[in-house]
């Protein structure tokens, strides 16, 4: 039996969390779910966008599945506070093509790492005379940490290729760290090619050559936009999910946020929230229902008779859900 914390946020969050946990409960797997709160509509309930009680059974739990949340005007963003508190350093955000998905490539399988606890998302700000300032963090025990974590998952998961994305041409103390750190930290491991890139050329190279890629490691706003670029690729937000991992807690999200366009018309596309319970149970070892559950959801991408409309379709969320239990039943 796993505890897991269930945090549906606003918008689309509670309208994929609610698919996705029926989905869960099919499994031969036993999940004890807790709910917590955190967003903008609990801002205007309790004042707060993410509630203290939120941390504590988010810290406790196996795990945490969280939906998306809208950003607060002037308020600290939940999602942040809740990485921040957990230290969940990693966020690692995969870029996989589903066969009969419309997308840029239909063959792509690759991995971006982002560092998620400092860079420009530091949360340092200040308004100077002539207008403000941010501060872009970068630390040589986090660079290290999330270049390990890179390498460790290449290993684990048997990818051949780790690419370190920075820009120390131009930030040379910071990111020179972050590249430094990254090729002392790639001679404890052996027999996985490694090279590093600028973000900028990155960018263009993941459109026109990103078979090129296997494992990217980075700071955290490239990361950010990188990630939603790779999504782009593969058939847009609504099939990208994410894990937050810590040395002690993991949190699984879709990269979208709370579609305020779309949010109540029961539209969304669940496919990224189903794929981050997917890494969740992964990540507690759960491998042969994890596969299950990705495999019920690639056939009713592939057979393209009950998909949302980003997906060219033109069903509801609940069902495209439906579709999915049918095959796992
Ligand atoms: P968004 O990801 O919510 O939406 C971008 C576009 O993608 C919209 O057109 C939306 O309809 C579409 N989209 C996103 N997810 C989809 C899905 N599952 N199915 C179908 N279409 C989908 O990003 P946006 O509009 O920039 O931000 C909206 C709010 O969400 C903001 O308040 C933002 O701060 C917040 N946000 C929260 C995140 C989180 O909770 N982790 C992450 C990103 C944004
Ligand atoms: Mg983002």
């Amino acid at each position: 039996m796993y505890d897991i914390a269930v945090i549906p946020g606003d918008g689309i969050g509670p309208e994929v969390m609610e698919v996705t946990l029926e989905l869960l409960n099919i499994l031969d797997v036993s999940l004890n779910f807790t709910e917590a709160h955190a967003g903008c509509e609990c801002y205007d309930r309790t004042g707060t966008t993410i509630p203290e009680e939120t941390i504590q059974i988010a810290r406790q739990a196996d795990a945490t599945l969280f939906g998306a949340v809208t950003t607060v005007p002037g308020q600290r963003s939940g999602i942040l506070a809740l990485r921040k508190a957990l230290d969940l350093y990693a966020n690692v955000r995969p870029v996989k093509s589903y066969p009969g998905v419309p997308s840029v490539y239909g063959d792509l399988n690759m991995v971006i790492i982002r560092e998620n606890t400092e860079g420009l998302y530091s949360g340092m700000e200040e308004e100077t005379p002539e207008g403000a300032t941010a501060l872009r963090v970068i630390t040589e025990q986090a660079a290290e940490r999330i270049c390990k974590f890179a390498f460790d998952y290449a290993k684990i998961t048997g990818r051949g290729k780790v690419t370190a994305v920075h820009k120390a041409n131009v930030l040379k103390k910071t990111d020179g760290i972050f590249k430094d750190t990254f090729y002392n930290v790639a001679r404890n491991y052996q027999g996985i090619e490694l090279d590093d890139r600028y973000v900028d050329a990155t960018a263009m190279f993941l459109i026109t050559k990103p078979h090129m890629f296997d494992v990217i490691v980075t700071t955290n706003l490239f990361g950010d936009i990188l990630s939603d670029e790779g999504a782009g690729l593969v058939g847009g937000l609504g099939l990208a999910p994410s894990a937050n991992i810590g040395e002690k807690n993991g949190l699984f999200e879709p990269v979208h946020g709370s579609g305020p366009d779309i949010a109540g018309q029961g539209i969304s596309n669940p496919s990224a929230m189903i794929l981050s319970a997917v890494m969740m149970l992964n990540y507690l070892k759960e491998n042969g229902e994890a596969q299950r559950l990705e495999k019920a959801l690639s056939e009713v991408l592939n057979e393209a008779k009950r998909l949302t409309p980003d997906l060219g379709g033109n069903s509801k969320t609940a069902d495209m859900a439906r579709e999915i239990k049918g095959k796992l039943h």
